[in-house]
């Protein structure tokens, strides 16, 4: 059961309540959400009480059904799915290949079945076998650098559109300028940490959605960004509590 707290209090929260307050404005009841005109980037973790973005090097486990039905409930409403490399490695991601109620919310309201899925990767160490691309109901975009080694670029090419988007290291504008060109406004950050602090870095961020795990993890594990310090400060939407686990969203 997940409630609202903040800025009203609400009692159980249906999905399209859900979907309607991270949407940011009524959604109509066959159409799509709002288009932002020039791309909206949201960003979405997970964290600790103590400010981990891991347990045991993964996120998976810090937060529970409540977080995971929001996290679902994002994709919904999302044109495409940003999601840095080393994420991509290590939560082990598959295809972009959302669940059927979200394919019949989309259907209704005029979207297409499932977003794009997107990765950042300067390196391009990404296997072209994987069922990411073999399975992916939608064909990938590969988000790159000039600079990035040209045999991978080319297996990847096969199978993904690769483009480039900064010289040495991504550019976070050129991230959104691409994407929006290719007619997918509402963009959707998955993490990781170091992609988060290069959006931050760039002032890229336009929202940040958080569950806060009511959970210590201690050790050594990651915050949700790394990178250079560049402080930015974001207005409250909302907050949405489900049990001991709050759900945020902080707005530019
Ligand atoms: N708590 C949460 O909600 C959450 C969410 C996501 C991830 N995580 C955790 O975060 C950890 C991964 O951290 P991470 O920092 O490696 O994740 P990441 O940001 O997803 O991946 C970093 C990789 O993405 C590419 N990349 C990101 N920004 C780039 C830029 N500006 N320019 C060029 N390439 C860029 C590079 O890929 P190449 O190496 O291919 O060049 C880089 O090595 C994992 O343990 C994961 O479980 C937690």
């Amino acid at each position: 059961m997940i409630e609202q707290i903040a800025p009203r209090s609400a009692p159980e929260l249906t999905d399209d309540d859900i979907l309607e307050l991270y949407a940011g404005a009524p959604i109509p009841p066959s159409g799509p959400p709002p288009v932002p005109s020039n791309g909206r980037i949201r960003v979405n973790f997970v964290t600790s009480l103590d400010g981990s973005a891991t347990v045991d090097g993964r996120s998976g486990s810090l937060g529970g059904p409540a977080d995971l039905r929001v996290f679902d409930l994002l994709r919904r409403l999302a044109d495409v799915v940003l999601v840095g490399a080393g994420t991509v490695r290590t939560e082990g991601y598959g295809p972009m290949r959302l669940h059927d109620a979200d394919v019949v919310w989309r259907r209704n309201h005029g979207l297409p079945d499932h977003p794009v899925f997107a990765i950042v990767s300067g390196a391009l160490a990404l296997d072209p076998t994987s069922p990411i691309f073999t399975e992916a109901p939608v064909r990938p975009l590969i988000l790159t650098v000039a600079n990035a080694p040209d045999g991978p670029r080319a297996a990847l090419d096969a199978v993904a559109d690769v483009i480039d988007c900064g010289d040495t290291t991504i550019d976070p504008a050129q991230v959104r300028a691409a994407v929006v060109q290719r007619g997918l406004p509402r963009i959707h950050c998955e993490g990781g940490p170091s992609l988060l602090g290069a959006l931050i870095a760039a002032d890229a961020v336009d929202e940040l959605c958080l569950s806060l795990s009511p959970t210590l993890e201690g050790g050594a594990g990651p915050r949700i960004a790394a990178g250079r310090s560049a402080p930015r400060t974001l207005r409250l939407a909302h907050v949405l509590r489900a049990d001991d686990l709050l759900l945020t969203r902080h707005v530019r």
